[in-house]
C-alpha cells in the first residue's frame, strides 16, 4: 500500500493514499483555516503574564502560519522582546513578506496593538560551527551573501546584540526522506532528519544556555509519531521526535543543574502550517495527509474541536513563563487529547449493525 506522507518540515513531497478513515468525515473540516486566530482571545483573563524585560529567541520562524510564529506572538503580547532565527533558504521571502506589510494583521496583539520582531538572524540549525559548513552550502546562492548562520555564531551574535536571553524556542524540523517509510529510509536520510530535527535542539541548548539567565525556559515542538505509529510520518522523522522527547528529559536534568534552566516540549496536534500544507496530496480531489490528520483528530479526539496555532502559542507562553517555574522535563500534549485514545471512534469496527 502506498502511503501519504506528512512533513512538518520543509521540502517534503507527497505521495498518494493514506489510510483512509473508514467512516466519512465531513470534508469541509479539513478546509477550515486552522492557523488563524479563533474567537478565543489570546488575553489571559484574570492572570497577567508579564514578560516585560525578558528576551526570547525563537528558532524556526519563516511565516505567520506555523507554531513558531504563534509562540512568538504570544511571548510578544506578554511583553517579551522577540528575536527569531530563520532558515536561509526562506529568509529572503520572509523578510520580503514582512517588508510588504502583508503581515500587518498578524503583527497585532489581541488588543490591537502592534508588536514587532526585534531582529531576524539567518540560522541553519544543521551546522554548529563555521567549519561544519560544506563548500557547496557556503557558495549556494541562498547562503553566499550571508554569514554567521551556524548555531554557535548566532548565539554569539545574539549575546552581542541583546546580552543574556530568557527564553529559547526550537520550532523547526526537516527530514529529506519523510516521504519514505522507515523500511526504505537511507542512512543519510535518517541521520539528516535526526540532525536537523533533534540534534539541533541539543546544539541550541549547548550554545544558548551559557547566554541565558537563571530561571530561563527552553521549549521545543514534537509530534505523537514519536510514540505511536503514524503511517506516513517517515524518513526517520518519528525517530527524530522520539530523540527530541528523550533529550528533553536529559537536558532538563543537565541544564537544570548546570544553568538553572527549564526544558520542555509540546506535543502538538496537526496544524495546516505552510510546510504541512505544502506536502499536498498529489492527486487532484484527494485530501492531503495533514487534512486526514486534522479530520482524524476531529473525529476521534476527546475534544472534537478545531486546534489553532494560537492554542499551542498560549501553552508555549505558559511553559515559558514563571507560571511554569517548577515544570521541567515534560512532554505536554496540546492535541485535544488525541494522545489518550486507544481506539478510533470512526473505525468501521465501531459501527452498530
Ligand atoms: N504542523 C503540525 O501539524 C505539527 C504537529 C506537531 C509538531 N509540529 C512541529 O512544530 C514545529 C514547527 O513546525 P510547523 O508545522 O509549525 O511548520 P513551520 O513551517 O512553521 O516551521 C518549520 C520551520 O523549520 C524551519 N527549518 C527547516 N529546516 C531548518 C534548518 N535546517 N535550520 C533552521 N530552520 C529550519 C523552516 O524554515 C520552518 O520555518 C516543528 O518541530 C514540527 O515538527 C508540527
Amino acid at each position: 500500500m502506498k502511503l501519504l506522507f506528512t512533513s512538518f518540515a520543509l521540502g517534503m513531497a507527497s505521495t498518494s493514499a493514506f489510510l483512509a478513515p473508514r467512516l466519512a468525515v465531513p470534508s469541509a473540516l479539513s478546509s477550515q483555516a486552522r492557523t488563524s486566530p479563533s474567537s478565543l482571545s489570546m488575553a489571559i483573563d484574570g492572570y497577567n503574564v508579564d514578560l516585560r524585560g525578558k528576551t526570547a529567541f525563537i528558532a524556526g520562524v519563516a511565516d505567520a502560519n506555523g507554531y513558531g510564529w504563534a509562540i512568538t506572538k504570544h511571548l510578544a503580547e506578554a511583553g517579551a522582546k522577540v528575536i527569531v532565527g530563520t532558515w536561509p533558504p526562506v529568509l529572503g521571502i520572509f523578510k520580503a513578506t514582512l517588508d510588504s506589510g502583508k503581515l500587518a494583521e498578524d503583527l497585532k496583539t489581541s488588543t490591537g496593538e502592534s508588536w514587532e520582531i526585534a531582529k531576524i538572524y539567518p540560522l541553519d540549525a544543521t551546522f554548529d560551527r563555521p567549519e561544519d559548513v560544506p563548500e557547496a552550502v557556503k557558495t549556494n546562492k541562498r547562503y553566499a551573501s550571508l554569514g554567521g548562520y551556524t548555531i554557535s555564531e548566532v548565539a554569539k551574535e545574539v549575546e552581542k546584540d541583546f546580552g543574556k536571553i530568557d527564553i529559547l524556542v526550537h520550532s523547526l524540523a526537516n527530514g529529506p526522506e519523510v516521504t519514505k517509510p522507515l523500511l526504505e529510509t537511507s542512512r543519510n536520510g535518517y541521520l539528516t532528519a535526526s540532525s536537523a530535527s533533534a540534534y539541533s535542539m541539543v546544539s541550541l541548548v549547548q550554545h544558548f544556555a551559557p547566554i541565558m539567565n537563571e530561571g530561563g525556559s527552553v521549549l521545543s515542538l514534537t509530534y505523537i509519531a514519536s510514540e505511536k505509529v503514524i503511517p506516513g510520518y517517515g524518513g526517520g522523522m518519528s525517530s527524530a521526535k522520539a530523540q527530541l522527547e528523550s533529550d528533553t528529559r536529559t537536558l532538563a536534568f543537565e541544564a537544570g543543574r548546570k544553568y538553572k534552566l527549564r526544558v520542555n516540549t509540546i506535543s502538538a496536534g496537526p496544524l495546516k502550517s505552510r510546510a504541512a500544507s505544502a506536502i499536498g496530496g498529489g492527486e487532484k480531489g484527494k485530501k492531503t495527509f495533514i487534512e486526514y490528520a486534522i479530520d482524524y483528530s476531529r473525529a476521534n479526539a476527546p475534544l472534537a474541536q478545531d486546534l489553532y496555532a494560537d492554542d499551542v502559542g498560549s501553552t508555549g507562553l505558559f511553559l515559558s513563563s514563571p507560571l511554569a517555574r517548577c515544570v521541567t522535563g515534560v512532554t505536554m500534549y496540546v492535541d485535544n487529547g488525541l494522545h489518550a485514545m486507544g481506539m478510533a471512534l470512526d473505525s468501521i469496527a465501531m459501527q452498530q449493525e
